[in-house]
């Protein structure tokens, strides 16, 4: 099979499961395990944040960081695509309490007066208090957009005025980072926690690392105790992350010509309405007609091509460390047999 489906689907490479089976570990929960401990303060250094907690999931490290940065009644301020309301079961609402207020966007990227006109009046006792802004980089639902980190900087501004935190989900942060030639420690800069995934572009099979100061920290290790995220001898999974990091980081750009390649091939094609220029490892295209997308994807499953739907006329497919060129070649010669 091709899939195309997610990045999140990457199986351990050989060399990944021996450094796993090699790890040195510990427990966890009392701080004790080596690799953990040395991921975590690796992620810090690389963004210039203090310090790192090793997680679960992306969806984890997120909804930590809401947590820790709000009181129940606040809002956040975000796009309406953005994974942490659409795709994390509720946390926002469940688990932290908190409204969130949309604005304008252009694939989930919107602009510092965006911001700034969202922010309730701290003296207007009938609203509720705003306290939190969230960025995605890149952007799942936006088709892989990378953020212009200029931009960003000005949200900052407006986040420091008015007295906002101001969270990245970098789930695909070293994608944006490709893309856009930035390092790592100007990324991290603007943001008071920053959510980056392992699992996702990297390969690595488990794990977010959630960064932010000492006290950010400090709170949101006791937060994770509280919902259960504790791991004992979780260096085993961590020294996969630390080894996607050591091997895999420079294969990103292969990912990214692939999708270009993907996105150029879907914009010949008659059946094909709109494809959202290809930024990163995700292609997002929009087909003609009534019937959706199931014929498409039933006809690439056929061809054994798996692909998700991404709306009712819409398909997202993402480039991976196990999609090779020729997984692409055979992915376009399916879709142009595809009698739409
Ligand atoms: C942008 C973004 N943020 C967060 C997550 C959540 O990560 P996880 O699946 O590890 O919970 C994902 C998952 O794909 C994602 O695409």
């Amino acid at each position: 099979m091709i899939d195309l489906r997610s990045d999140t689907v990457v199986k351990p490479t050989p060399g990944m499961r021996a450094a796993m089976a090699a790890a040195e570990v510990g427990d966890d929960v009392f701080g004790e395990d080596p690799t953990v401990n040395a991921l975590e303060e690796r992620l810090a250094d690389l963004f210039g944040h203090e310090a790192g907690l090793y997680c679960s999931s992306g969806t984890q490290t997120n909804q930590i960081a809401i947590k820790v940065h709000t009181r129940p009644g606040d809002e956040l301020i975000g796009d309406d695509g953005m994974h942490i309301y659409r795709y994390e079961g509720g946390g926002i609402m469940a688990t932290s309490s908190c409204s969130v207020k949309f604005v304008a966007n252009d694939r989930g990227r919107f602009t510092a007066a965006a911001v700034e006109g969202a922010i309730n009046s701290v003296a207007d006792n009938y609203l509720t208090r705003t306290r939190l802004v969230n960025i995605e980089n890149s952007h799942n639902r936006g088709g892989g957009a990378i953020w212009d980190l200029a931009e960003v900087e000005r949200i900052r501004s407006v986040c420091t005025k008015n007295d906002l935190a101001l969270h990245l989900d970098g789930a695909r942060i070293f994608n944006a980072m490709v893309a856009d030639g930035r390092a790592p420690l100007e990324w991290g800069k603007p943001f008071d926690s920053v959510s980056v995934c392992l699992s996702k572009g990297l390969g690595a099979p488990v794990g977010s690392v959630l960064l932010g100061s000492k006290p950010f920290i400090l709170e949101a290790r006791r937060v994770r105790k509280r919902i259960g995220g504790g791991m004992r001898q979780a260096g085993i999974i961590a020294a996969g992350a630390a080894y996607a990091l050591d091997h895999h980081l420079s294969r990103l750009p292969e990912d990214h010509a692939r999708a270009r390649r993907l996105a150029e091939a879907l914009m010949e094609l008659p059946y094909v309405a709109q494809v959202q220029p290809a930024m990163t490892n995700i292609v997002v295209f929009r087909l003609h007609g009534e019937r959706g997308a199931a014929p498409l994807l039933a006809h690439l499953r056929q061809a054994g091509i798996t692909a998700l739907p991404f709306g009712p006329d819409t398909v997202r497919f993402v480039t991976h460390l196990e999609i090779t060129d020729e997984a692409i070649t055979r992915t376009i010669q399916a879709l142009a047999s595809f009698n739409a």
